[in-house]
């Protein structure tokens, strides 16, 4: 039997929860769990023959996020059979699951299946909720179906949506999550989660650099006091929009080789 390694980043823990899905529906033997959410941790497994990888990643403006990929570029496959893995706000996926898929061969892993999830959007907030939820308990039985499926797939997966060359990055907008000085207790939650480690404590408040942010949103989704909050013009219009044009629930996509 294969023994089964999660590789995810997860600001807002929906890739993960996911993951952990699938790997629950495989029944293969547990491995290790690499989370590059923070950083790439020290002591990386080394993979062979004998496993299977699940590889996780959220999608940021039909891409993924470029950390990730840094990230699980000093990640080697050693031949392994990987799943590249998905999760979105219920708008699209666009070019991030090819982009997932080939970056999986790069870093020799032997795709053998991929799925487009989905999960909250990042923007979500309980005044305007999108995709709130999930994945909810329809689309975490999806997933531990894929899993049981996965269980037993052997051929290469040969092709999965998306475009070549990808569309262009996000850039960044040197603007961060604010906070409410007031309801901060500066417990440092904040700080110790952030994707970037740019966060830092001032006399009165956790502040986020602007240069680092990613809008991630798990320092606001996390905050204990709700004390943050992003109020971009980009992320408000985005958000509107979203509402507007992407509220009717989009179901996940599973690829194997036919
Ligand atoms: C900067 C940014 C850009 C995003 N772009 C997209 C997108 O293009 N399409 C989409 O459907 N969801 C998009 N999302 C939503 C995330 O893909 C979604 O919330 C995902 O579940 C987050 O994964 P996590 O919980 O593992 O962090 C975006 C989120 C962020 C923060």
């Amino acid at each position: 039997m294969r023994t089964i390694h999660l590789i995810f980043f997860s600001p807002t823990r929906t890739t993960r929860t996911t993951l952990e899905a699938i790997a629950a529906g495989t029944g293969c033997t547990p491995g290790s769990v690499l989370d590059l959410t923070r950083a790439v941790p020290p002591g990386r497994p080394e993979f062979g023959t004998g496993d299977l990888v699940l590889i996780g990643m959220p999608v940021y403006a039909g891409r993924l996020p470029a950390l990730a990929v840094e990230r699980f570029q000093k990640i080697k496959g050693g031949g392994a059979v990987a799943a590249p893995i998905v999760v979105y706000g219920n708008r699209h996926y666009d070019d991030a699951l090819i982009e997932l898929y080939d970056l999986c061969r790069e870093q020799h892993f032997r795709p053998i299946a991929a799925g487009a999830f989905l999960g909250e959007h990042s923007f979500s907030t309980t005044t305007l909720p999108l995709s709130a939820g999930r994945p909810d308990a329809a689309d975490l039985e999806q997933a531990a179906q894929f899993g049981r499926r996965l269980r037993h797939a052997e051929q290469r997966l040969e092709k999965v949506p998306g475009n070549r060359p990808y569309k262009d990055l996000m850039q960044p907008s040197g603007s961060a999550t604010s906070v409410n000085p007031a309801a901060c207790s500066r417990c440092g939650i904040c700080i110790a989660i952030c994707p970037t480690g740019g966060m830092h404590l001032t006399e009165t408040a956790a502040e986020a650099d602007p240069n680092h942010c990613i809008w991630c949103m798990a320092c606001e989704r996390y905050c204990p006091e709700n004390a943050r909050s992003l109020t971009h013009e980009k992320v408000m219009a985005s958000a509107q929009k979203l509402d507007q044009l992407f509220s009717e629930r989009r179901e996940p996509e599973l690829f194997f080789s036919t």
